[in-house]
């Protein structure tokens, strides 16, 4: 019942209303620079500095030049009605940021919008200030228009930051009719899109790379029992030699039951855990994954990943040769006779990379969370100590890439750096993180360094539930990971606090840190202060909305009036009355 309600706000709302393009996956989804004819583009080329194609066959092009506090965009296809084109934080609709261009008697129109969830955007209350026009044009079945927006948003309720160094998710759809209104499939996609001159690591994408081997990681066949979760387990050996490199991921999806794919590097396994190899995939809740170093994952959404050349993740007999695959299954309907054979392929090479990306897991570990039903926004916090960042190499790390992990009720996800007792700029926040579009975040690099602590929160909604939920495996329950890429790879896997509950070890109680190491047999457990005094999360800078300018439009503006009354409110409490905005148009979306 439930878990229905959500599935259907989270992924089936998403084929209703306002559909985006969810590329189906194993296809590659490839950004290109813009396409070579750019001769039926009406606006000056030159005032740009970069550029990107947003279909396949170059009829939608994007271009920008970044700013201090604004940036340019010009974006042009060839279709002769509306154009639209969002800023949006993970891909989906949900809380884009939305500029849109039509023309209206005789004049071209320019508005801002705002997308609450799947649903038609709203026209936002700031016309003036987030998005302004530059110039507007619609002729000979093209549609184009020059606009600045800011970098950093006055009114996150409405808006959104743009990674201009980084990566940024765009939206966008067009018409051939100048009414805004639902379009056509097909007349709309995503794209991630790299702003900035920064240097870049991985790629959301799979891209060809010379010379590269390449290997598959198949499950044997299940029959997907009539439960609604189940977990399936197969061990294989990766190829051998010493030293290889993963440079690229290619997920094959197979069955539509499929929830997730985790793959789990085994180290220090006994013979008779390698026995497995080659044997049928273990479908058993009894069984106990013996790997716990994190490789990757597929998660609805992601197409598949790409290093940048000269990166690559390090496996072979000196790191690990054996992997597990585990399959997650979803099939709260109870139907009979699926079948799957889940697989996982990877490009890699034998030859030395310049550098080593290694993995860092982060958030809950145990499990041990409960979440308070009815509530529009519930948070779990869990606390990477500076005794266990202590390990990495003096001269620190460099975080390039995080990937948050939740289940349907997941909303925002945040990491947090506390540095000699103060927080610094956070390393990865996400809003309106959404089941369905999950993706491998780009950052703009950040370096770590030991002695960091590091607190990983998810934000879930539990406006749906009347029991508490837990944190677990099941779908129905609750999960909160960040896997953050970094390099030089170092062999501390996770990094996170642990709820002894009523046992007591070597004379630990209560919640204790957690770090494991690769090298070591066992994960340490240790007291830490950090713990015992959690950081008090800081308000979001800058969070404050004007509604003097507003245009006026519907009441339906009224649920952010509340947070615009008072200015330099904490995030939670914006991001609240956002939630309570969404909740409504997904239940009217729903019922
Ligand atoms: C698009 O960007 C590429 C480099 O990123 C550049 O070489 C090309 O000239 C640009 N195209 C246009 C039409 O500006
Ligand atoms: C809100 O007002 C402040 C102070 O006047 C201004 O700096 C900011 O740009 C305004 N933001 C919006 C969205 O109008
Ligand atoms: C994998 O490698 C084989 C040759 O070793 C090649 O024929 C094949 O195209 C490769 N597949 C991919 C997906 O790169
Ligand atoms: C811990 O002990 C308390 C009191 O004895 C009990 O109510 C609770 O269920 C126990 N918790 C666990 C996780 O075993
Ligand atoms: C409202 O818009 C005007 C421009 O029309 C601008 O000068 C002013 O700063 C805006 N006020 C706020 C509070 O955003």
């Amino acid at each position: 019942m439930l878990l229905s309600r959500y599935i259907h706000a989270g992924i089936s709302a998403s084929l209703s209303a306002l559909p985006l393009l969810m590329f189906p996956l194993g296809m590659p989804v490839m950004v290109n620079a813009a396409s070579s004819d750019t001769s039926w583009i009406p606006f000056d080329l030159a005032q740009f500095n970069g550029n990107a194609t947003l279909d396949t066959k170059g009829d939608v092009q994007l271009f920008w030049k970044t700013g201090d506090e604004y940036s340019t965009y010009g974006i042009a296809s060839r279709s002769k009605g509306y154009l639209a084109l969002g800023f949006s934080e993970t891909g989906a609709m949900t809380g884009a940021d939305i500029a849109v261009g039509s023309m209206d008697n005789g004049e071209f129109k320019f508005e801002n919008r705002f997308a609450a969830g799947f649903v038609s955007p709203e026209v936002s209350k700031d016309q003036q200030n987030n998005m302004r026009l530059k110039e507007g044009h619609q002729q000979d079945g093209v549609t184009a228009f020059v606009f600045e927006k800011k970098n950093v948003a006055d009114c996150l309720a409405e808006q959104v930051n743009v990674n201009t160094e980084s990566w940024q998710w765009f939206i966008y759809a067009f018409s051939d009719e100048n009414t805004f209104a639902q379009h056509k499939a097909g007349n709309k996609g995503k794209s991630y899109v790299k702003l900035g001159t920064g240097e870049t690591i991985s790629v959301n994408e799979i891209r060809p790379v010379d010379n590269a081997k390449n290997f598959t990681l198949t499950q044997s066949e299940v029959a997907i029992p009539t439960q609604e979760t189940t977990y399936c387990y197969t061990m294989h050996k990766m190829p051998s030699g010493k030293k290889n490199y993963i440079l690229g991921e290619r997920p094959e999806r197979s069955s539509d039951f499929l929830h997730h794919l985790v793959l789990y590097a085994c180290y220090g396994i006994t013979d008779q855990d390698k026995e497995m190899v080659g044997k049928d995939a273990v479908c058993s809740d009894d069984f106990s994954n013996p790997c716990n170093g994190f490789v990757t994952e597929w998660s609805p959404g992601m197409s598949g990943r790409t290093f940048e050349p000269g990166y690559g993740k390090p496996f072979g007999e000196d790191y690990y040769e054996y992997v597990m695959l585990e399959t997650h299954y979803n099939n709260p309907d109870l139907i009979d006779g699926q079948k799957d054979a889940a697989s996982f392929s990877f490009i890699y090479t034998d030859q030395p990379v310049k550098t080593e990306v290694g993995s860092l897991t982060l958030g809950d570990v145990g499990n041990r969370f409960t979440l308070e039903p009815g509530k529009e926004l519930v948070a779990v916090s869990r606390v990477c100590t500076p005794e266990c960042t202590g390990n990495w190499p003096e001269e620190g790390i460099t975080a390039f890439s995080v990937f948050h992990h939740m289940h349907y009720r997941g909303r925002n996800a945040r990491v947090q750096i506390i540095r000699d007792g103060k927080e610094i700029a956070p390393l990865s926040e996400l809003r309106h993180f959404d089941y369905g579009y999950q993706f491998s975040k780009g950052l703009n690099q950040i370096k770590l360094l030991p002695g960091d602590m590091l607190i990983t929160t998810c934000e879930f909604e539990t406006t749906g539930d009347t029991e508490p939920v837990k944190g677990g495996l099941s779908s129905q329950q609750e999960m909160c990971f960040s896997w953050v890429d970094y390099y030089p790879a170092n062999t501390i896997m996770m990094c996170s606090q642990f709820d002894m509950g009523n046992s007591t070890k070597d004379g630990l109680t209560g919640v204790v840190g957690f770090c494991s190491d690769s090298t070591k047999p066992e994960a340490e457990r240790f007291e830490s202060a950090s713990i015992t005094n959690p950081f008090e999360a800081l308000p979001e800078t800058g969070n404050t909305c004007n509604a003097s300018n507003s245009t006026g439009t519907d009441s339906s503006d009224n649920a952010a009036d509340d947070s615009a009354a008072s200015s330099s409110l904490p995030s939670l409490t914006l991001l609240i009355t956002m939630l309570s905005t969404l909740g409504f148009y997904l239940a009217f979306n729903d019922y």
